[in-house]
């Protein structure tokens, strides 16, 4: 009996600290780096595409949805969600433990949503730790399936980013920081700061306060939708090289599209309007964009 428990004691006392190092480890970080596959295996397989240093696609790889929901999750509940216009409750992860968890190093700071119209929402180290941002993966305990659509009957997934609140950081004359929400997301792409937002900074007067809030009015509802290079989203056919010359050059159409885009439909390409109408847009706000950078 008693050699048994002079056993029992060497094997747990020489089991201690590895036990200890294990919740340790544990304590210090929850976090998990996924396997990913290499090829799609399913529609519901999230895509993540890893930018190199010039801002060109890198690596994809592909994360289940099953996979997703071994990380660690949060449940909250909304008074409103944006999308349906209802009181909803989200169960999904929180944007800043995906880095790890896609096996990101330090170097990239930035994800960045796209969805099928080449709409694109980027989520910077600021964004995400001032709102933080949350990969839903249930809509009211349902998987995406059974999702609704939206208010304009879009489809909320396969994967949507939303907020459980919203209070805009800051506001810049007429223009207030929106929340970066996104349903219909077909991928997420691991980038830095200065191969996606940082691109919309001019480079010369970079230090201009003024230049400085034209650009954060630039990133916060332009660069979704009008690229700067392999930056910002593509479902604007007009480079923002190209807005940044018309507003330059010709500041009253500029001005007019800006304020009430539907006034030059009959100029535009496409059948629909999707630049939303910015009537609220002060002639101070509208100076900053149109003033020479
Ligand atoms: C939801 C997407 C979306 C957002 C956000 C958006 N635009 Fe656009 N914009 C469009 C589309 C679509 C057009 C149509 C022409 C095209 O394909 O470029 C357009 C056209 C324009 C044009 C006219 C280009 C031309 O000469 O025909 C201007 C000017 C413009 N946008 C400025 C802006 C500015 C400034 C912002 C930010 C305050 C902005 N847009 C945000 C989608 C968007």
């Amino acid at each position: 009996m008693r050699l048994l428990l002079t056993l029992a004691g060497l094997v747990i006392t020489s089991m201690l600290p590895r036990v200890l190092v294990f919740a340790l480890l544990t304590s210090i970080s929850n976090a998990i780096t996924l396997q990913p596959s290499v090829t799609r295996q399913d529609w519901q397989d999230l895509e993540v595409i890893t930018l190199d240093s010039q801002g060109n696609r890198a690596k994809t790889v592909y994360y289940s949805y099953d996979q997703l929901l071994t990380l660690p999750t949060i449940t909250v509940k909304t008074e409103r969600d944006p999308n349906t216009n209802t009181p909803a409750t989200y169960t999904g992860i929180y944007l800043r433990n995906l880095f790890e968890a896609f096996g990101a190093d330090a170097s990239f700071d930035v994800i960045a949503a796209n969805r099928l119209d080449k709409y694109k929402q980027y989520y910077d180290h600021d964004y995400v730790a001032k709102h933080r941002p949350i990969l839903l993966l249930k809509f009211d305990d349902k998987a995406p399936d059974d999702w609704p659509q939206t208010e304009d009957r879009n489809m909320l997934g396969p994967y949507c980013v939303v907020h459980e609140s919203f209070s805009p950081a800051e506001a810049i004359y007429g223009y207030v920081e929106q929340p970066r929400g996104t349903y219909g997301i077909i991928s997420l792409e691991l980038t830095n700061f200065g191969q996606s937002l940082g691109r919309f900074t001019p480079k010369v007067s970079g230090n201009d306060p003024e230049v400085v809030k034209g650009q954060k009015i630039a990133v916060g509802s332009c660069s979704t939708c009008h690229n700067l290079g392999t930056a910002g989203g593509q479902m604007a056919g007009t480079p923002w090289s190209v807005l940044a010359a018309t507003a330059v050059s010709t500041k009253d159409k500029f001005r007019s599209k800006v304020i009430d885009p539907h006034s030059m439909i009959q100029r535009r390409r496409r059948p629909t309007c999707r630049l939303t109408p910015h009537s609220t847009t002060r002639p101070s706000t509208l100076s900053k964009l149109t003033s020479k950078r």
